[in-house]
């Protein structure tokens, strides 16, 4: 059957910019409709177009909730029958009480305007969605949203209050709405802030009893927020926490041992290396948890610049890059190490990404060559079968990738091209060493 009306893009721009629009009119809804009832102001001339035009903004947006293809466990419903079912089984009832049409029944009604509040639900489903897209810092984002309902919950009870008669508010501040309002909310935040100066007070059993519930509600939520904020500023930068705290265990630890203080300072530099370089993230660690698929995505995307320094690789073909980072595991040494030396068995051959290599004798007196970003080494004893011909330094704080012996020669099997150049690099730089 032919659809009469589109699906609708639940990820498209339109849907996202329509449900910013819809949250924004929520809030104004939220706000504007508990002023309205607390003021008694009738349903006329401006604010009745707002009415209007808020009503007609949620209809909209119940009509295009039955036309945009949801996820059901994973599963993308796309049949108008199944998106119909999902959205009354689960939304609809809550959103249909916020448009309906309350006050056309009369004034006994039209408390129950104020199930619109009832859609700020959504805002909860808002907010779970950027979490997951990261779109700020998630502790942040938290303290926004807990400011959002405690300024929300105040402004309930400003306006609960002033409907209730404001207490023993001074007539000083009856006189224009605006200062009511204001008096009123100042008494709400004082009051859950737990401050409670006195000078606002109730005066009916009715106000006595609403200020016992906004005290116990306000003194429970002062706490939890209080606690919130803290743990959430703790937890504000939790990769530099996480990186302290390891700090701090190293530290510990050599004071205890006893490490010789030029070798702790090397230890911290690598540190310093860490976080400068990759914010103390272990790639490998982080990666491991991924399904190959995404691994290679992201180690492409993460080595992309490596892979652009590294002049054997522009001709490669994408399966042979793919099958390297595959296989390529991130390693870093500190100025002054020894990567390897002349004589060892060779088990790796390394890339060079960051920071600078030299090759030198056996002494380490002679340099032979001096490696930058893009370079490698350490070919020749995989590709000859032989000891390293030489010991290789680092100068700086190098960034290496080490590409194991048994991975080098699947991969030169099957990229019989990539094999005849290293083999001929191999044997150039064995000949340059005899001369
Ligand atoms: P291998 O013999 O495995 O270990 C030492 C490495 O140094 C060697 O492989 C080469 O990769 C590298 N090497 C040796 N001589 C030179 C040179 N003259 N220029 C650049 N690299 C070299």
């Amino acid at each position: 059957m032919k659809k009469i009306l589109p699906d609708i893009d639940p990820e498209g721009r339109f849907k996202q910019s329509w449900d910013a629009f819809i949250l924004l009119m929520t809030v104004v809804a939220a706000v504007e409709t508990p002023l309205k009832l607390a003021f008694q102001m009738p349903l006329q001339g401006g604010l009745l177009a707002l009415e209007l035009f808020i009503t007609a903004c949620f209809v909209a947006d119940m009509v295009l909730n039955f036309l945009t293809p949801v996820q059901v466990n994973g599963q993308v419903v796309g049949s108008r029958r199944g998106i119909a079912a999902h959205y009354l089984k689960g939304w609809f009832v809550l959103d249909l009480l916020s448009i309906f049409p309350w006050a056309l029944f009369g004034p006994a009604w039209e408390g129950l305007r104020l199930l619109r509040l009832l859609r700020l639900a959504h805002i909860a489903k808002f907010m779970q969605k950027m979490a997951k897209e990261n779109v700020i810092n998630a502790s942040v984002l938290r303290m926004i949203f807990l400011g959002f309902w405690v300024a929300l919950f105040a402004h309930l009870a400003a306006c609960a209050w002033i409907a209730m008669g404001a207490g023993n508010i001074g007539h000083e501040w009856t006189a224009q709405r605006s200062l009511l309002y204001l008096r009123s909310f100042y008494w709400a935040v004082t009051t859950i802030a737990t401050i409670g100066y006195g000078d606002v007070t109730p005066v009916t059993p009715l106000q006595t009893g609403f200020a016992i519930v906004v005290e116990v509600i306000g003194a429970g939520l002062y706490g939890y927020v209080i606690a919130i904020f803290a743990s959430l500023i703790a937890n504000l930068d939790s990769a530099r926490r996480k990186f302290s705290e390891q700090i701090d265990e190293i530290n510990n630890f050599m004071r205890f041992r006893k490490i010789p203080l030029p070798l702790q300072r090397q230890i911290r530099g690598y540190y310093d290396h860490l976080w400068e370089s990759r914010r103390g993230y272990h790639e490998s660690h982080v990666l491991a948890d991924l399904p190959e698929s995404l691994r290679l995505k992201v180690s492409i995307f993460i080595n992309k610049s490596m892979l652009e320094k590294v002049p054997i690789f522009e001709g490669a073909g994408d399966a042979l890059v793919e099958e390297l980072l595959l296989h390529l595991k991130p390693s870093i040494f500190t100025p002054g190490d020894y990567v390897f030396r002349t004589g060892d068995v060779g088990d790796c051959m390394y890339f060079v990404n960051n920071g600078r290599v030299e090759v030198v004798s056996s002494d380490g007196k002679t340099v032979f060559a001096t490696l930058s970003p893009g370079s490698y080494f350490g070919e020749t004893a995989l590709i000859l079968n032989q000891p390293r011909n030489a010991c290789v330094r680092a100068v700086d704080y190098v960034d290496l990738y080490t590409l194991h012996r048994g991975t080098l020669h699947r991969i030169l099997e099957k990229f019989p091209a990539f094999q005849t150049h290293l083999h001929e690099l191999a044997t150039s730089r064995q000949v340059e060493h005899k001369k």
